[in-house]
């Protein structure tokens, strides 16, 4: 099969493409043919070795896919050949990655695509989608009619909380790099949408929080979180999720925390069990089916093109040049 593949991390031009002999399924897996990948920073920094993962050489990155299943390994029972199936964390632990034609996942880690959504729209919101889910649910509880704030409302993650805020009948503050995307926001239903450089943001905020006091669940995808200006705009019993800035070290306001009774959530989705992982892809499968959940694919690239995808994901997530709204997506 085609692949796209490292033989030792560095620069997005390690990776390479060209023939690797096509898996065959364990026990337990699935052989997926697939029809969209998708790109994500996680991937960037296995790529980089910023992040180490146990990795066997020719590396295959690629956490997101969407495909048919064209074999079964023994004793998988899950799906059946000619099912259509998205899923996510592959490459991790040990697993193989999925920018490739074909993969051997374990079922475990599929889920069934909904009969209207395209490949390209399954891969580019599988892990983005689960990441959101367990964030506003599993950890954040968030209840209908409570402010949710997210940084970069078109970003990959960004996206899909805005509309999984939305669809849980939350209010929604989100910030944006640009006007394009101000309006790509308030099509999805964000009720304030920002622009992070606006020198009146905050109070912006403020007065739109007036009635409840400040957010509720502040979701920040930043990697360089501002603590102290945050924990000043939610209000009492606010729940603030942490998911990105591994090297992050920033100034913690204890006394203006612990007076508001708030609460800080961190969390990595890959450390999700199968199980709730699940419950949040049937969830996003619901979701997309009555219309409130719809990934946005940004820019899709012929596999062959991997290594200037990584590039131009780089380009967003590390150097914020803010060229990207959504989801890189691959095509083999
Ligand atoms: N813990 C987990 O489980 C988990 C899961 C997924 C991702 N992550 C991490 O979360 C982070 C975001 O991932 P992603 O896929 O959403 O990345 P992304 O698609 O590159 O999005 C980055 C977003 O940041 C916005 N942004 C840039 N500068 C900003 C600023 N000064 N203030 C506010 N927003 C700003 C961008 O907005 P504009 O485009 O408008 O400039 C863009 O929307 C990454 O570090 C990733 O590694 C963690």
């Amino acid at each position: 099969m085609r692949a796209a593949y490292i033989q030792q991390t560095g620069a997005p031009s390690v990776i390479q493409f060209g023939e690797l002999p096509t898996p065959i399924p364990a026990a337990g897996e699935v052989l997926v043919k697939i029809g969209a990948a998708a790109v994500n920073p996680i991937d960037v920094y296995i790529r980089s070795g910023a992040i180490t993962v146990p990795m066997q050489f020719p590396y295959i990155p690629g956490c997101d896919l969407a495909g048919t299943v064209v074999g079964l390994g023994p004793h998988a029972s899950r799906f059946k050949v000619g099912d259509r199936v998205w899923g996510s964390n592959q490459s991790l632990a040990g697993r193989r990655g999925t920018l490739a034609e074909f993969a051997a996942v374990g079922e475990q880690w599929l889920y069934p695509t909904p009969s209207t959504q395209s490949d390209q729209e399954a891969a580019a919101g599988a892990l983005v989608g689960i990441t959101a889910h367990l964030g506003l649910h599993l950890h954040a509880g968030l209840k209908a009619g409570e402010v949710v704030f997210v940084n970069g409302g078109t970003g990959g993650v960004g996206s899909a909380v805005v509309q999984l805020a939305k669809a849980a009948g939350a209010k929604v503050i989100a910030t944006v790099g640009s006007a394009a995307k101000q309006e790509l926001c308030r099509n999805w239903g964000a009720d304030l949408v920002v622009n992070y450089r606006d020198q009146n943001m905050d109070a912006q905020i403020q007065a739109f929080t007036k009635e409840h006091g400040g957010v509720h669940v502040w979701f920040e995808t930043q990697r360089e979180p501002t603590l102290d200006r945050t924990v000043g705009l939610m209000t009492p019993r606010g729940r603030l999720i942490l998911m990105a800035g591994r090297t992050a070290r920033p100034e913690f306001p204890v006394g203006p925390f612990y007076v508001k009774d708030l609460r800080l959530c961190g969390f990595a989705m890959f450390n999700a069990s199968p199980a709730e992982q699940r419950e949040c892809a049937s969830g996003l499968n619901t979701l997309f089916e009555q219309g409130r959940w719809k990934p946005q694919i940004g820019k899709t690239f012929p596999l062959s093109e991997a290594a200037t995808a990584h590039a131009f994901q780089e380009q967003n997530t590390l150097d914020k040049q803010g060229t990207l709204s959504g989801k890189i997506v691959l095509l083999p």
